[in-house]
């Protein structure tokens, strides 16, 4: 097993990764501040985690309630979030009762969202099951629901008691399921370790073949990264913008094509790669650079065209992003593989030519 931490001075915590974490409930019992427990999962998860894990704490004296939501992130949303109250409050669980989000992002933002204004705030822990959940979204604090008018909307920024996450869990996850966290995995690579981007290109396979030291290796990287950036701008005030290469264009693809249509890291990958060719557009990335970029994302089974939404519809979805500040919209760029920088000087003919999917194809 390895151990990370994020350093948020008292809220400090720690990033489990190995396999066979499910059965050590002690990483998890430590840290309760009582023992009781909430386990918030899906249907998918549910059958295939939530007995072992449930046993395991009851062996360790905790009082379990577990809270079964309907899968799929069409499901983040202000109902579901409402459910799990419901739950809590049925069952009676009080302030001192930890929330364990058991499950992808869509579960674990959700948990968290809940832990953070359940009884104005509640413990909570993340226990990731989707490689993009161990690379990105049980790190850091991030917390949100959906909006019909723009994706993570409503949400807090609201650190977890500790991050555990078990590899041995990723055997199960759909194949398309692993490609969408390859692209946060890419991500890393692309905006600060370029190191880690070569390391990618030579051992892609391996990753999408499954190979449990190179899964391990690449969450360990991945979450070393994530860990940094949110101890130094946990509130994303600074670097931590960086963090969300890809996602303007992203965003704008997920809620434009109806939540669910395509998974968060392909519309991730997809906005990856446009930034890049918008990044080469404005004269700052070499094409090369833009080549390696789709050959990697190709070679993980993402897709590399955007969806043809029409340029009025992206501005307009964009628009609704958190990236806008002052009416204007801002843009995660790259200078080169490893080095990201945030731009509000985008000429909408640019983002015209890039967003233009015919014209983009062409010039792959
Ligand atoms: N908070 C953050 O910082 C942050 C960062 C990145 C992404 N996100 C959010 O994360 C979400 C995407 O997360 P995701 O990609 O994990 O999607 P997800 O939670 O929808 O999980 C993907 C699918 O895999 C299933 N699943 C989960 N674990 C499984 C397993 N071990 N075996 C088989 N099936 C399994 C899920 O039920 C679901 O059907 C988006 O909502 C995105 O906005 C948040
Ligand atoms: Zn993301």
């Amino acid at each position: 097993m390895q151990t990370l931490s994020v350093e948020l001075g008292s809220r400090s915590y720690p990033i489990y990764i190995g396999a066979g974490l499910l059965a050590r409930p002690e990483l998890i019992v430590e840290r309760l501040p009582q023992k009781t427990a909430a386990i918030v999962t899906n249907t998918t998860v549910a059958p295939l985690y939530l007995a072992a894990l449930r046993r395991a704490l009851e062996r360790c004296s905790v009082g379990v309630v577990s809270i079964t939501l309907p899968d799929g992130e069409s499901f983040k949303t202000w109902e579901t979030l409402n459910h799990i109250f419901d739950a809590l409050l049925e069952h009676r669980c009080e302030r001192g009762t930890t929330l364990i989000a058991l499950g992808g992002g869509v579960v674990g933002d959700l948990a968290g969202f809940a832990a953070a204004v359940y009884q104005r705030g509640v413990p909570y822990i993340q226990v990731p099951t989707t490689l993009l959940a161990q690379v990105d979204s049980a790190v850091g604090g991030k917390t949100a629901i959906n909006h019909p008018l723009g994706k993570n909307m409503i949400g807090a920024f609201y650190q977890p008691l500790a991050v555990i996450s078990d590899t041995d869990t990723l055997a199960t996850l759909p194949s398309r399921e692993l490609a969408a966290g390859l692209a946060e995995v890419i991500k890393y690579g692309l905006i600060r370790d370029a190191l880690f981007f070569d390391w990618l290109e030579a051992n892609m396979s391996r990753l999408v073949q499954r190979d449990a030291e190179s899964l391990a290796y690449a969450i360990e990287r991945c979450c070393t990264n994530k860990a940094e950036v949110v101890g130094r701008d946990e509130l994303e005030s600074g670097p931590r913008v960086l963090l969300n290469l890809g996602h303007t264009f992203g965003h704008a693809i997920e809620a434009g094509t109806g939540y669910g249509a395509w998974l968060h890291g392909e519309a991730v990958a997809t906005g990856m790669l446009l930034a890049a060719r918008l990044s080469q557009r404005l004269g700052l990335l070499a094409a090369d650079d833009v080549r390696r970029l789709a050959a990697l994302l190709q070679q993980a089974g993402l897709p590399l065209d955007p969806p043809e939404l029409g340029l009025e519809r992206y501005l307009d979805l964009m628009g609704h992003d958190k990236k806008v500040a002052g009416g204007r919209l801002h843009f995660v760029l790259l200078k080169r593989i490893g080095e990201a920088f945030v731009s509000a000087e985008v000429p909408r003919a640019a983002l015209a030519d890039v967003l233009d999917a015919r014209a983009a194809h062409a010039r792959a």
